[in-house]
């Protein structure tokens, strides 16, 4: 709650995720990858690797439940450049470059489904941190990693700048 909020909204730290509303599976998904250090970004390791490492199975299970019972999250600050061209991205996926529609995958409004993680009204900062690890191979998934790996940095800037002004 100190990082991610009470219900998840996270308010005050751009890196840190907000999981109001995020999916059940996902997020028992990634605590089980913070326990058993699959999930091995910087942030990860140095913020939720400790947190993790105390938590059960059990305890993993209910606190994916709380916070995906939760309501979405959404920004509230003003648009940021580059919406437009980070929704054609999100959509429709840039053909040139092999990289496929984020919406395949993350549900046309973002939302998320099972083990892909919403992400409509995440936090720019988090989105464009995350792509990165991503693309740099500091976070490590077999289905996430080839599409990042294509983005250009100000492609990761727009499509955030899409997703975190979704409600
Ligand atoms: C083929 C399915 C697929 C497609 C297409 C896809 N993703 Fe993902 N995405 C995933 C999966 C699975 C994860 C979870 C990865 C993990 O656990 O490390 C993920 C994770 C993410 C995350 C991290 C979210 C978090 O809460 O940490 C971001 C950001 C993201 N995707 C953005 C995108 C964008 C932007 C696109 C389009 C350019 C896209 N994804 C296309 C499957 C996909």
């Amino acid at each position: 709650m100190i990082c991610h909020g009470q219900t998840g909204e996270n308010t005050i730290y751009p890196m840190v995720p907000r999981l109001g509303g995020q999916q059940v599976q996902y997020l028992a998904w990634q605590l089980k990858q913070f326990k058993s250090h699959t999930r091995a970004d910087p942030n990860a390791q140095i913020y939720m690797w400790p947190v993790a490492q105390a938590m059960t199975q059990q305890e993993i299970q209910l606190v994916a439940k709380y916070y995906a019972a939760q309501s979405p999250m959404h920004s509230a600050s003003s648009p940021r450049p580059g919406v437009s061209a980070g929704k054609q991205i999100f959509l429709q996926g840039i053909a040139a470059q092999g990289v496929p529609a984020c919406m395949a995958c993350h549900a046309v409004n973002a939302t998320g489904r099972g083990i892909f993680p919403r992400l409509a009204g995440q936090r720019y900062g988090y989105i464009v941190q995350q792509l990165t690890y991503l693309h740099d191979g500091n976070r490590v998934n077999p289905i996430m990693q080839p599409v990042a790996e294509k983005l250009t940095n100000r492609q990761m800037q727009d499509v955030a700048a899409y997703l975190s002004g979704l409600h």
